[in-house]
């Protein structure tokens, strides 16, 4: 390691340590990186909806990945693929998100109520997207929706998995009103309104309690092309008076484009002004990692690159579009305070993940369908420990998407299913879920890379640690694609009595499962050892693991 560089990393160490704090060494042989854990130094509680996910009537999605139907040969619960459900069920998510992103400014939830078979079809949002494949023959319920999946099948499938619902309310293309009939629909009493008996007659009879809504969908895109202003007079008529039958409503707003400060604070300003801040729970941020630049869309289609053929550079520039996360939340943070110094408002990351090319989506319908290698899987590790250490700060994330979209955690065509290894992330992480975060340092060089034929850097081995009873759980990621790191873990303030590990690595960062080897990326044991107040362990490359250390 260069010396300036180990300099850099102990400087950062060492001002990321409390004054005056003596941070006593393992060994005198020492690693090369160090983890300290502050368990005196809580950050705020881990919200299991920080562990959430996202399902849109988005090419294969909905209709053959998730929705099999209840008349299929294909093993369901209610219709709903079983192997997905008791997979889904296993990570614990906290709440799903539906039914969109932008095909939510599109959709009638009254078309997805009632018999099915009485439902009308509708054409969907991405029926003209510019990612389909030229040429392909666009039909089916991908392209035009059956609404055979409506908001009954979706209570009923975040009951199978006991996550809690989150509604994504059509602000662009419906008046305020079919909001709160929505919401009547969904919460109030079978035997109080004419919707509630429908909900009863539906197949639901307990009110759903449905607590989150989002009021529209990237509302300056997509969702209405509104400005800041314009979009808060919308959130105030769309969010007043909205009745919640007994569940506590939380209304999350749309956020500027990738964390827009002038929208975030323009937005607030209005809000604070005419004295709504307080409707407004949550701020949405979507932000994804991609290779291609800006532009017009068809440029930035173009450039987008493989999910599953990559070199280092592209395999560390996804890493490093994932790695913007934790400045934007910082950033965001600040200007919400401005209008909000109290912090009443929260941060609702409710879109994040990988978004490559097309060519690797498990079935030509699948439109944004792509492979899931190790990379996806770090990038997970790296984002989901961001959340972690801003747990006083994001209240809910959503990963998009759930199934053959985007970074999901499952494959699925016809009776053909597999976990992707962002799926084994969420695995391992689900132990993080209402955890008591506690600060963490972390003192480890940088990862080096060739960036545009120039040196580049991004940070080497990072986590986030958490405390749930005696239990203490560390998450590392070790995001250099060849380099083993070894650190020495060191916990503060408390006594490992035990530890345990799992890893998830494998030879190659292009490892991937598919349908025909879905095994070949899994999560293994590994054995470790206490050692006085810590441990010493050896991260893989490409690398996310989990320590359970059991605190005397
Ligand atoms: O997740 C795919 C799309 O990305 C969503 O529909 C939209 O909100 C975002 O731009």
């Amino acid at each position: 390691m260069p010396s300036t560089t180990r300099r850099r990393f102990l400087a950062a160490a060492t001002a990321l340590a409390s004054p005056g704090m003596l941070l006593p060494r393992l060994s005198a042989q020492s690693p090369e990186s160090r983890i300290d854990i502050l368990l005196n130094e809580p950050v705020g509680t881990i919200a299991p909806e920080i562990y959430g996910h996202f399902v849109e009537h988005l090419g294969g999605l909905v209709y053959d990945g998730l929705w099999v139907g209840e008349r299929s040969g294909i093993p369901h619960v209610n219709g709903l693929r079983k192997q997905l459900v008791d997979a889904f069920r296993r990570v614990k998510p906290g709440v799903v998100r539906w039914p969109g992103g932008c095909f939510a400014d599109q959709y009638d939830w009254r078309d997805g109520i009632g018999p099915r078979e009485k439902r009308p079809k509708r054409t969907n949002f991405w029926l003209d997207a510019q990612e389909w494949p030229k040429g392909m023959r666009r039909e089916g319920p991908q392209v035009y929706d059956p609404n055979e999946f409506g908001t009954v099948e979706f209570a009923r499938l975040c009951k199978q998995v006991g996550a809690q619902p989150y509604f994504a309310a059509n602000l662009r293309s419906l008046p305020a009103q079919e909001f709160w009939r929505w919401a009547e629909y969904c919460n109030s009493p079978a035997n109080a309104t004419t919707l509630g008996a429908q909900r009863a007659a539906d197949g639901e009879a307990d009110p759903l309690g449905v607590r989150f809504w989002g009021v529209g969908n990237e509302s300056w895109g997509c969702g209405g092309n509104f400005d800041p202003d314009d979009y808060a007079t919308e959130f105030n008529r769309y969010t007043a008076w909205v009745p919640g039958y007994g569940a506590r409503l939380a209304m999350v707003g749309s956020g500027g484009n990738d964390g827009n400060s002038d929208w975030t604070r323009r937005f607030f300003a209005k809000l604070a002004r005419l004295g709504t801040l307080d409707r407004l729970w949550g701020l949405s941020l979507h932000h994804y990692a991609w290779n291609a630049s800006g532009g017009r869309t068809s440029e930035w289609i173009a450039g987008k690159r493989d999910a599953v053929q990559f070199d280092a550079e592209q395999y560390y520039e996804i890493l490093r579009g994932a790695d913007e996360m934790e400045p934007l939340i910082a950033s965001q943070w600040a200007l919400m305070g401005e209008a909000d110094p109290r912090h009443r408002t929260k941060l609702v990351v409710d879109e994040w993940g990988s978004w490559y090319a097309s060519g690797t989506e498990p079935f030509p319908l699948a439109l944004l369908g792509q492979q899931n290698t190790m990379r996806d899987a770090v990038l997970a590790g790296l984002t989901l420990d961001t959340f972690n250490r801003h747990a006083d700060k994001v209240a809910m994330a959503n990963i998009a998407q759930l199934v053959n979209c985007l970074q999901s955690l499952f494959l699925a065509h016809e009776d053909k299913f597999c976990v992707t290894p962002t799926y084994h992330v969420f695995d391992l992480y689900s132990a993080h879920q209402g955890g008591r975060a506690v600060r963490t340092v972390f003192a480890t060089p940088e990862t080096h890379y060739t960036r545009n034929g120039s040196p580049a850097t991004m940070r080497g081995l990072n986590g986030s640690a958490s405390v749930t009873g005696s239990q203490l759980t560390l998450t590392v990621t070790n995001p250099s694609i060849d380099q083993v790191h070894e650190a020495e873990i060191v916990v503060h303030a408390g006594t490992p009595r035990s530890a345990a590990a799992v890893t998830l690595a494998t030879a190659d960062a292009h490892a991937h499962n598919t349908f025909a080897d879905p095994r070949a990326v899994e999560p293994k044991p590994v054995t470790v050892a206490v050692k006085g107040s810590g441990l010493v362990h050896q991260f893989p490359p490409a690398s996310v693991t989990r320590l359970t250390l059991t605190l005397g």
